[in-house]
C-alpha cells in the first residue's frame, strides 16, 4: 500500500472512461468499491464512479496489496494506480462500454471507509422509494441516476445558451413575495419584523416576468424554481423548475416557433431529431378528437362521432340517451379483441367513476359479439364508421357530449397509446384557445382556466361579462406524448381589461387593489404588448430521460405525501423560533 500524499495521486481518468485506445497506459483513477470478487490469487474490484465502472485487477504479484484488496468491501473509497490493459476475447463484458479492458493493479489507497449500505446500489433500484429518499446521496450513485442528472444539466445548459444565442437575458425574480395566482395553494413565509405579515414563496414569476417587460427588457427567460402546495402525483412536486419566458411585440407564432427550435435543439440530446411544426389543435379540437387537452399522439387512432348513425340503430338504450341530447361516441382499442370479461369490468367500471352510465363494447370474432344486443347490420355500420379491423375492439359510450369525450379520453390514454414504439417515440402538440374562464363547483365562482393575466380574443370581448364560459383565450399549452409540459398566453396590457376580468373573477375593488394594485398601477406606465410561456423543466428531463417519474430526474425530491425523508422536513420548530416570528401554534 502506498504512503504517498493525496496529492501525489492525481487522478487521470475517469473510471467510466477507460477504453481499448488506453491499453498499455498508467492511470490513475478514484472512485468507489461497487463490488469486489476474491478468487484467492485474484481480486476483481468494480471501480465506479460518475462516469461509468472499469474492473480492477490485484495480482498476486504484490502480495500486501492482494491483502488489502481482500478486505475491500461495498462503497469504501479507493484511488487505484494501474496499466490498462486489454481483456482477452472469452473475458470480455458487452455490457460495460469498459468491458473491453481491465486495470491491472500496481497500488492501491483506502481513502475512506463505508458502513454496508442498507440497499444494494444498482439499476433497477432495488429498495423501496422511502428508503431510497432517506439515503438519497447512495440512491444517487446509481448509474442512471448519474445519468439522468447529468442529463438535467446538459439540458438546462442547451437551454441558457439557445436562448442567450437569440437575445434572451436571464434575470432572477424574487422568492420572498407576494401571493402569484397559479391555481394552487401557497407556501408562505413569516415575516419576523413584521409580525402577522407574510411572504409568499412564488407559484410561478408571472407578474415580475410581465413586469420585466414593462421595464423595458424585452426578452426575459429565466430557469427558475416555484412552489405550489398542491396534491402530489408523478409528474407534480411541491417545488419545481420552470424554463420561464416572456417576449414583448411578439405574436404566438414567433414564440411557437422559439419553442419548437429549443425542443429540437434539448431533445438532440437523447439522439431525437423532433419534426417540426408542430400540429396544432385548438381546445375544442383535441377534446372532441382525443377526449383530452393533453392528446398522447402516439397513436393516431381518434374518438370518431357515431351520434348521426345512432338514431337509426335498433336500440332503445342508444335512442333514449339521443333524444335527451347526448351523444354517440366510438373509439378502436387496436388489437383489443381479446381482452378478457374482467378487463372489459374493469372499463366499464372506469366510465362510472367518470360520471357516465357504462361502455358498450364489440367485437369481432367471426359475426361481431357485444355488451349490447344489436343487428349484425347495423354492428357493420359501427364497425367501418369506426374503421375497426378484424381483432380490434370497439368501445362506445352514449352520454352528454363533455362525459362521453373525458371516459373515452382517459380510455384512449391508457389502452390505445400502449404503442411498442412507445419509448421511442417523441410527439409534440400545441393546444390553443382555452376557454378564459371555467366555472368551479367547489367555490361555485368562475376561475381563470390559466391565470387572470390571459388575454381574452379580441372577438369574443362583447360577451366577456355576458357569456363569460363562452370566451376563448389567447393561451397555448405544449403537450409531448400526453403530458403538459408547457403553458403560456399572449397577455393583458391594458388597464382596463385587466380591471374587468378580475371584476368576473369576483374581486372586489379592494381586493383588487391589495393583491395586485402594485401591477395595475405598473399597466398605466406604458405597458407593451408582450406574452409567454413556462415550461416544466423537470417534466422535459423526466421524458428525455425516458423516467415515468420528475421525482427520478430531480436530486432531492420531496415523496407524494410532500416530504423530505432526508432531512426530515417539515420540522418542528422551537417556541423561541415561533415567539420571534409572533406565532403560537394552535393544537388540532
Ligand atoms: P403553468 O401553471 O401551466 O403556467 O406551469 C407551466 C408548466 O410548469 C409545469 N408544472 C409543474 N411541474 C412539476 N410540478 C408541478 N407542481 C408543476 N406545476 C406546473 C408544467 C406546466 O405546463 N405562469 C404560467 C406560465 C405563463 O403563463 O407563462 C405558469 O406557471 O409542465
Amino acid at each position: 500500500m502506498s504512503k504517498a500524499k493525496p496529492s501525489e495521486w492525481k487522478r487521470t481518468h475517469y473510471c467510466g472512461d477507460i477504453r481499448s485506445a488506453h491499453a498499455g497506459k498508467e492511470v490513475t483513477l478514484f472512485g468507489w468499491v461497487n463490488r469486489q470478487r476474491d478468487m484467492g490469487n485474484l481480486v476483481f474490484i468494480d471501480l465506479r464512479d460518475r462516469e461509468g465502472m472499469v474492473q480492477v485487477v490485484v495480482t498476486s504479484e504484490n502480495k500486501s496489496l492482494l491483502d488489502e484488496a481482500k478486505k475491500f468491501r461495498m462503497e469504501k473509497v479507493v484511488a487505484v494506480k494501474g496499466r490498462v490493459k486489454k481483456r482477452d476475447e472469452k473475458s470480455r463484458n458487452p455490457q460495460l462500454p469498459t468491458g473491453e479492458v481491465e486495470v491491472t493493479a500496481r497500488d492501491l489507497k483506502v481513502l475512506s471507509t463505508s458502513e454496508i449500505p442498507p440497499f444494494v446500489i444498482a439499476d433497477p433500484p432495488q429498495a423501496t422509494e422511502e428508503l431510497r429518499f432517506k439515503y438519497r446521496y447512495l440512491d444517487m450513485r446509481r448509474p442512471s441516476m448519474q445519468r439522468n442528472i447529468k442529463l438535467r444539466h446538459q439540458a438546462a445548459l442547451r437551454i441558457r445558451n439557445f436562448l442567450n444565442e437569440k437575445g434572451f437575458l436571464e434575470i432572477e425574480t424574487p422568492f420572498l413575495t407576494k401571493s402569484t395566482p397559479e391555481g394552487a395553494r401557497d407556501y408562505l413565509v413569516p415575516s419576523r419584523e413584521y409580525k402577522g405579515r407574510f411572504y409568499a414563496l412564488p407559484q410561478s414569476p408571472q407578474i415580475f416576468k410581465q413586469i420585466l417587460m414593462i421595464s423595458g427588457f424585452d426578452r426575459y427567460f429565466q430557469i427558475v424554481r416555484c412552489f405550489r402546495d398542491e396534491d402530489l402525483r408523478a409528474d407534480r412536486q411541491p417545488e419545481f423548475t420552470q424554463i420561464d419566458i416572456e417576449m414583448s411585440f411578439i405574436d404566438r407564432e414567433e414564440l411557437f416557433n422559439l419553442n419548437e427550435a429549443m425542443m429540437a435543439s434539448v431533445f438532440e440530446l437523447a439522439g431525437v431529431k423532433v419534426e417540426q411544426p408542430f400540429p396544432l389543435f385548438t381546445y375544442e379540437e383535441s377534446m372532441e378528437r382525443f377526449g383530452s387537452d393533453k392528446p398522447d399522439l402516439r397513436s393516431e387512432r381518434e374518438i370518431r362521432d357515431l351520434t348521426k348513425i345512432g338514431g337509426n340503430l335498433g336500440s332503445t338504450l342508444i335512442q333514449n340517451a339521443l333524444s335527451e341530447g347526448g351523444v354517440l361516441k366510438g373509439l378502436v382499442v387496436e388489437k383489443g379483441g381479446d381482452f378478457s370479461r374482467s378487463q372489459l369490468d374493469k372499463i366499464n367500471q372506469k366510465a362510472k367513476d367518470f360520471g357516465g352510465k357504462g361502455v358498450i363494447w364489440i367485437k369481432k370474432q367471426g359475426g361481431f359479439k357485444s355488451s349490447l344486443k344489436l343487428d349484425e347490420k347495423d354492428f357493420g355500420l359501427i364497425w367501418d364508421t369506426l374503421d375497426g379491423q378484424a381483432d380490434d375492439l370497439a368501445l362506445l359510450v352514449v352520454d352528454e357530449k363533455w362525459i362521453a369525450l373525458r371516459i373515452l379520453g382517459e380510455l384512449r390514454r391508457e389502452l390505445v397509446c400502449n404503442c411498442e414504439e412507445k419509448e421511442k417515440t417523441f410527439k409534440f402538440a400545441w393546444i390553443t384557445d382555452f376557454p378564459l374562464f371555467e366555472w368551479s363547483e367547489e367555490e361555485s365562482r368562475l376561475m381563470s382556466m390559466h391565470h387572470p393575466f390571459t388575454s381574452p380574443h379580441e372577438s369574443d370581448l362583447g360577451v366577456l361579462e355576458k357569456e363569460p364560459l363562452k370566451v376563448r383565450a389567447k393561451a397555448y399549452d405544449l403537450v409531448l406524448n400526453g403530458v403538459e409540459i408547457g403553458g403560456g398566453s399572449i397577455r393583458i396590457h391594458d388597464l382596463e381589461l385587466q380591471k374587468r376580468i378580475f371584476k368576473i373573477l369576483g374581486l372586489s375593488s379592494k381586493e383588487v387593489t391589495e393583491k395586485f394594485g402594485f401591477f395595475l398601477e405598473a399597466l398605466t406606465f406604458g405597458a407593451p404588448p408582450h406574452g409567454g410561456i413556462a415550461l416544466g423543466f423537470d417534466r422535459i428531463v423526466m421524458l428525455l430521460a425516458g423516467e415515468e417519474s420528475i421525482r427520478d430526474v430531480i436530486p432531492f425530491p420531496k415523496t407524494t405525501s410532500a416530504l423530505c425523508l432526508l432531512t426530515g422536513s417539515p420540522s418542528e420548530v422551537g417556541s423561541g423560533q415561533l415567539k420571534d416570528l409572533g406565532l403560537k401554534r394552535i393544537k388540532e
